[in-house]
């Protein structure tokens, strides 16, 4: 046995927690959403837990400890391929695929036989960690296996996580994942997110989480209702941190965790290491992940990038799936693969044109590398929202984008200073107590070891006419009108006394 392993086999006897039984449920088939979540369960594995785990994402080669439950080719896994201009349409449109695909998750996760094995065989487990984004269907699962939850999120709050954890949305602060304006944002925003905010709460509840429900009931007798195993949830793990999203109020069950996918840098391939290291001025990474296709990206924002980037010294480096580009620029190495991690870690790497996901913005604040945010859909408008915010980059609309736009932002990350205050921020989100992976991994088994307790906030479960104090603001109301009604009665008794006796003085 290794030192290493001796070590954590005495810090797990001394936390008394030897090896969890853990089952992982990922109803949903995003990859982005996978990927955040694959290192921190095979962390979980190599600790000693046993871990089960319910995908679309086996792992290619096995490990210790860990046991897949296979979705794979159930559904078409998403590649992201979305309309490229945002608009209140498209909203509508995610709103409505959350919805659906929340429902066709929750069947094919039931319908699966080995996933029916699980309660059929009666399978205890200790924890049952779950993806919480477009469903709670798995919530029915984790209850009828009669474990404790931890919720895991891949980027920042949905809107009904607010309610579920009695974390206050106050939509002059609060941003909305889907819509811009960050911390700081104007009326038309403010009313932009309080209408969708309870658009996205009253759709989930009434489609997905009913429709849920049924199928649960397909299945098991007596589901409680998904509001209130919702609120059951003993940790929500979520995929944030206040030095890159802003800081939020969480109540002690909601512990930002964003940050562990982040693994060591490996050895970049020989030829990018050539060119990277080759440049006399550094480089631009651009990556919009599958966000921008060569086959759907308008050519002349295409056109504008590549005259914008053919006008200054760095190099470029730039994941495209064609072989070429138009005019087969000579300071850009194109792939449709690429190492993002590596290449954000070289310190040549200058600046990160990028659509904003949770990942690679993740780890552009890791490296400190400062960014130009595009955002296309999804969370990503919020996410370049907080980088702009918080002095990380820039954010340029791609409807608005030209050639000198794009000249104009790149000067703007270029500049030595900027690159400065973005290095000194990251210096910042590495000043944890414990890494992001330790932070996770202890509260997980936090959750485990005091199940038999719950942390969430009485906010959560207070029914709503209190939280908002509306019997409060009654009663009062009601004591004031009294109050002041007599007192309006005894004024005018009294001066009808008095009118009486001057009256009577009068006429004596
Ligand atoms: C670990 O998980 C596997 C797969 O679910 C299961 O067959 C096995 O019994 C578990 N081991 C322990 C010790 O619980
Ligand atoms: C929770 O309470 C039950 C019943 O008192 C007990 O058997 C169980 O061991 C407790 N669980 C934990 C994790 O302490």
């Amino acid at each position: 046995m290794k030192f290493n392993n001796i070590i954590i086999l005495f810090s797990a006897l001394f936390s008394q927690v030897l090896s969890l039984n853990i089952l992982g449920v990922f109803p949903y088939q995003g990859k982005s959403h996978f990927f955040v979540f694959a290192p921190y369960l095979k962390e979980l594995a190599r600790r000693g837990h046993n871990l089960t785990v319910i995908s679309y994402f086996p792992l290619k080669e096995p490990i210790d400890n860990y046991h897949d439950i296979s979705l794979a080719g159930k559904t078409k896994i998403l590649e992201d391929v979305f309309p490229i201009y945002r608009s209140y349409w498209t909203i509508i449109q995610i709103s409505f695929f959350l919805t659906n695909s929340g429902q066709e998750n929750c069947i094919t996760l039931l319908e699966d036989e080995n996933v029916q094995n699980l309660w059929k065989t009666k399978q205890k487990f200790d924890l049952v960690l779950v993806e919480l984004f477009n469903s709670d269907c798995a919530l029915g699962l984790a209850h009828q296996l009669g474990a404790p939850v931890v919720g895991l999120t891949s980027h920042v709050l949905m809107p009904w996580h607010y309610e579920d954890y009695g974390i206050q949305y106050n939509p002059s602060y609060v941003p909305m994942l889907f819509l811009e304006g960050g911390t700081k944002p104007t009326l038309y925003q403010r009313i932009e997110r309080s209408i969708l905010h309870m658009y996205f709460i009253y759709l989930h509840k009434l489609t997905c989480r009913r429709n849920n429900q049924k199928t649960l009931a397909q299945y098991f007798d007596d589901v409680p209702p998904l509001d209130d195993l919702a609120k059951n949830v003993k940790m929500l793990l979520l995929y944030t941190n206040y030095v890159l999203t802003g800081s939020g109020l969480y109540p002690p069950n909601v512990h930002e965790v964003g940050g562990y996918h982040v693994t060591k840098p490996k050895e970049l391939p020989q030829d990018l290491k050539k060119f990277i290291e080759e440049s006399e001025h550094g480089v631009i990474y651009i990556s919009f992940g599958s966000m921008l296709r060569a086959t759907s990206t308008p050519k002349d924002k295409v056109q504008a990038i590549i005259d914008a980037v053919s006008e200054i010294p760095q190099r470029i480096i730039w994941k495209w799936e064609e072989k070429n580009l138009p005019g087969n620029p000579k300071n850009i190495y194109i792939s449709n693969w690429l190492p993002q991690n590596e290449i954000l870690a070289h310190p040549k790497v200058l600046a990160f044109y990028s659509h904003c996901g949770m990942l690679g913005t993740t780890e552009a604040i890791h490296y400190g590398v400062p960014m130009i945010g595009m955002p296309i859909f999804g969370d990503q408008p919020s996410n370049a929202a907080a980088i702009e915010e918080n002095g990380l980059g820039v954010q340029i609309h791609i409807k608005d984008l030209t050639k000198e736009l794009l000249l104009e932002k790149l000067r703007i990350v270029l500049n030595p200073e900027f690159r400065r205050r973005v290095k000194e921020r990251s210096k910042v989100w590495h000043d944890r107590p414990l890494s992001a992976m330790e932070t996770a991994i202890f509260w997980t088994e936090y959750a485990a070891r005091n199940a038999n307790y719950t942390f969430g906030t009485a906010a959560a479960t207070v029914p709503l006419y209190q939280y908002r104090m509306w019997d409060v603001t009654a009663v009062i109301l009601a004591i004031l009108v009294i109050f002041f009604y007599s007192l309006k009665t005894v004024i005018s008794l009294v001066q009808k006394k008095r009118e009486d006796r001057y009256y009577e003085f009068k006429t004596k």
